[in-house]
C-alpha cells in the first residue's frame, strides 16, 4: 500500500519530458508473441501494467530483459498458449494474448480479465470477432477457451473498442487470408500497434478512416519499435500547470493526439502554445468553467481525462457538465472530490460542478488509476494537505508520479507501507 501526501498551493513551474505510452506498450508486448525472433521495444514506461504484461509473457516461455528503457523480448522459446489465473486475471490486457496466441499457436486460454475498476468491462466484441474469424470459443468454465486457427474473413465492430480492435489485428495477422475490419477504433494507440506490426513483416493497412485491412499468413520477424509518447501522461501534467495557475513545458508530446484536451483546457482559461514537439501551458489563475464536456472514442474528448479535467472543474468559476460516454461508472473520484470541498452532482453519465473558491485538503482514497491521478491533482490546488491512499493505482500509469511533480515544485511525498 502506498499513499501520496501533498500540500496544496504551489503554482507548478518548469519542464517534464513525456514518457512512452502505456495503451501502446501493452497490446504491443503481447504482439511480439506473434513474432519467434527477439524484438527490442524503446521508450517503454517501467508501469506495474507493463511489468505485469511482461510477467504474463514469462509464463508463457519468452525471455525478457530490460535495458534502459528498453525491453527485449524474445518469444521464440514460446510453448504455452494458457494464460493461468491470478496475474492473468488482475490485469484487463491479457485479454489482448488471446489474438496473438491464436495467431501463433492456433489455440489460446485464459481467465477473465481484470483491469480498473471503472464500470463493467465486457470482451463480447473481442469473442464475437474471433467466432466470425472461425475460432470455437468456449466460455462454459468460467475461463475463455479459444480453438483453432484464425481465418481472414470481413468483421464489423457495433463499436469502435480500443482492444477488440487491437485484438482481432493480431490474430488476424496469423490468420490464414486476408481481414477487413469495419469501424475499427481510430486512437493513435492503434497506429502504433499497427506500425509495429508492419516493421515486423506483416501487412496492415488502414482504408479511410472506418476500415483497416490485413494481409494474413505472414511470418514476424526481428524487430525494433520505439513507442509513441503517452498522451494521457501529458495531458494529466498539462492539467497539473492550469489547476495549480502554474507554467509548464511538456517535452516531447504530439499536440495532433492532444487537440480535445487543448480545447477544453483553452475554454478553461489556458494560454497554449506549440513549438515542436514541446508544449508550453500556462495555466488562469482560476479556470472558467466548461460548458459541456462529452467523452466520445478518439479523436473525441478521451475518456481517461475526464477525471483529472473533472478536479479542474471543481475550482471553475461557475458550472460544469461533463458527460461519460465511454464507461458506465466512472465519476467515482467525484464522491472523494467532495470530501475536498467539491460541489457536485453525479447523475448516472453526468456529472454537474459547480466550481467553488478553494479546495481543502482530506483524507482520499485512489479508487482507479485516472480517479487517482485526478485527486493528487485537486491535491495540489487545495488549502491545507490531502493525503490520496491506495496511490499503488496510480503506478499502474505513471512512472516516478510523485517524483516528476516534486521536479516542477510540487510539495508531493510518497509513503510505502
Ligand atoms: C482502452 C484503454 C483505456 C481507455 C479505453 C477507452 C488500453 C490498455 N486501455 O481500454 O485506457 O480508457 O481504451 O479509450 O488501451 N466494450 C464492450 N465489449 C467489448 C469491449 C468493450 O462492451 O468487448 C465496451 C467497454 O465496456 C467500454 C467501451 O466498450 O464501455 C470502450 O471499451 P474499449 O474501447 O474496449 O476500451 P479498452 O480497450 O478496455
Amino acid at each position: 500500500m502506498a499513499k501520496l501526501i501533498i500540500e496544496g498551493g504551489r503554482a507548478l513551474k518548469g519542464q517534464i519530458t513525456v514518457r512512452g505510452a502505456k495503451n501502446a506498450a501493452l497490446p504491443i508486448l503481447a504482439g511480439t508473441m506473434l513474432i519467434p525472433e527477439p524484438v527490442r521495444i524503446t521508450n517503454c514506461p517501467r508501469l506495474t501494467d507493463v511489468e505485469n504484461m511482461v510477467g504474463l509473457l514469462k509464463t508463457l516461455g519468452c525471455r525478457t530483459k530490460w535495458d534502459g528503457d528498453a525491453l527485449l523480448i524474445d518469444a521464440s522459446s514460446a510453448r504455452t498458449a494458457e494464460l493461468p489465473e491470478g496475474l492473468a486475471g488482475s490485469i484487463r490486457s491479457s485479454v489482448f494474448l488471446l489474438g496473438p496466441l491464436l495467431g501463433r499457436f492456433g489455440a489460446a486460454e485464459a481467465p477473465y480479465p481484470g483491469g480498473c475498476d471503472i464500470g463493467n468491462r465486457p470482451v463480447d466484441l473481442h469473442l464475437k470477432g474471433l467466432r466470425a474469424m472461425g475460432v470455437r470459443v468456449d466460455e462454459t468454465s468460467g475461463r475463455i477457451r479459444c480453438l483453432g486457427r484464425p481465418k481472414g474473413t470481413e468483421i464489423a465492430l457495433e463499436y469502435p473498442s480500443v482492444g477488440a480492435t487491437e485484438n482481432l489485428l493480431m490474430a488476424a495477422c496469423g490468420a490464414e487470408g486476408d481481414t477487413i475490419l469495419v469501424n475499427p477504433a481510430r486512437e493513435p494507440e492503434i497506429d502504433d500497434l499497427m506500425a509495429f506490426l508492419n516493421g515486423a513483416g506483416f501487412e496492415l493497412k488502414r482504408e479511410g478512416s472506418s476500415r483497416i485491412r490485413i494481409r494474413g499468413g505472414r511470418r514476424g520477424r526481428a524487430t525494433a519499435h520505439s513507442l509513441l509518447p503517452d498522451r494521457i501522461e501529458a495531458g494529466t501534467y498539462l492539467v497539473a500547470a492550469a489547476i495549480t495557475g502554474g507554467h509548464l513545458v511538456l517535452r516531447g508530446g504530439r499536440k495532433e493526439h492532444l487537440s480535445a484536451l487543448l480545447t477544453a483546457l483553452k475554454e478553461a482559461g489556458c494560454r497554449i502554445r506549440a513549438e515542436g514537439t514541446d508544449l508550453d501551458i500556462e495555466g488562469p489563475e482560476r479556470p472558467r468553467e466548461l460548458r459541456r464536456l462529452v467523452t466520445l472514442p478518439y479523436p473525441g474528448f478521451p475518456t481517461d481525462m475526464q477525471s483529472q479535467v473533472f478536479a479542474l472543474c471543481t475550482v471553475a468559476r461557475g458550472t460544469s457538465v461533463l458527460e461519460e460516454n465511454v464507461f458506465e461508472d466512472r465519476f467515482r473520484h467525484g464522491a472523494e472530490l467532495r470530501r475536498m470541498g467539491a460541489d457536485c452532482d453525479l447523475r448516472g453519465r453526468a456529472a454537474v460542478i459547480r466550481g467553488v473558491r478553494s479546495l481543502h485538503g482530506a483524507q482520499v482514497t485512489a479508487r482507479d488509476l485516472r480517479g487517482g491521478a485526478a485527486l493528487a491533482l485537486a491535491g495540489l490546488r487545495a488549502e491545507g494537505i490531502t493525503v490520496v491512499e491506495e496511490a499503488e493505482r496510480i503506478d499502474r500509469g505513471y512512472m516516478d508520479f510523485a517524483a516528476t511533480l516534486r521536479s516542477v515544485g510540487a510539495a508531493i511525498r510518497r509513503e510505502d507501507e
